[in-house]
């Protein structure tokens, strides 16, 4: 097998990226590494200290604060923010609400590119968010560019929330998730867009075992091209 096979997975908010990303990882025994938690729990921190978003002294401080450490269990995110577990704080609403402001800062995004190249550097990892086939790895071996009807992801989304028991409208989520595409679509550093050698999933009436046979397909022949 290839060594530092990298796996790149972008696409719009709530196309179900984390879900095929993980079952990949599962089934290839790959490191995965959700870089749109590092984003959150950055927010997360940026509002708990009321970091003003315009105050560059400010931003470029709190960053040089912030430690994040991934633990995978069983494949789930679990990150910490300074020793402390937020996986779960950093899905919800006031986190949601922010972050795309917050990851739309080049200092906040020069900082996270540093540390995910960092973790592709040794092992197979798949690593999922908006830029990671078109900045964080330009040269990963599997590009795949995820899409699916805003419609369809809202009421995934909606699902998953009334599963946790979240307090949340089908409309709220929608508007959320209108709101999170056109600001990472049209900001200036990094947005999020398909790399010219992606290729593109649309899985709005796709199964989840369908996409992971899709992306099998795609990994398959650098697994096997050394053995
Ligand atoms: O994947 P997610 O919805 O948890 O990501 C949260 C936000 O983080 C998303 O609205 C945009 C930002 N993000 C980013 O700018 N770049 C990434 N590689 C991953 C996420």
């Amino acid at each position: 097998m290839s060594k530092n096979l990298v796996v790149a997975i972008d696409g719009y908010s709530s196309c179900g990226k984390s879900t095929l990303a993980k079952a990949l990882a599962k089934k290839l025994h790959f490191i995965y590494v959700d870089s749109g938690a590092m984003y959150r729990a950055v927010t997360l921190y940026f509002i708990r200290n009321n970091i003003k978003l315009d105050d560059e002294f400010a931003v470029e401080n709190a960053l040089k604060q912030i430690h994040l450490n991934f633990h995978s269990l069983d494949y789930q995110t679990h990150i910490t923010l300074n020793d402390e577990e937020v996986s779960t704080e950093i899905r919800q609403m006031p986190v949601s609400e922010n972050v795309s402001e917050v990851s739309a800062l080049k200092s906040v995004r020069k900082e996270m590119v540093k540390q995910q190249q960092r973790m592709g550097k040794l092992k197979n990892i798949i690593m999922d968010g908006r830029d990671i086939g078109t900045t964080v790895f330009p040269y990963a071996e599997v590009k795949i560019f995820m899409i699916a009807d805003p419609k369809i992801r809202a009421e995934r989304r909606f699902k998953e929330a009334k599963s946790k028991e979240e307090n949340i409208s089908l409309e709220e989520i929608f508007d959320n998730i209108a709101h999170r595409d056109f600001l990472d679509t049209t900001r200036k550093e990094s947005p999020l867009t398909r790399a010219k050698d992606a290729i593109v999933l649309d899985n709005t009436t796709l199964s989840e075992k369908q996409q992971l046979e899709f992306a099998l397909e795609r990994v398959k022949p650098f697994i096997f091209q050394n053995d």
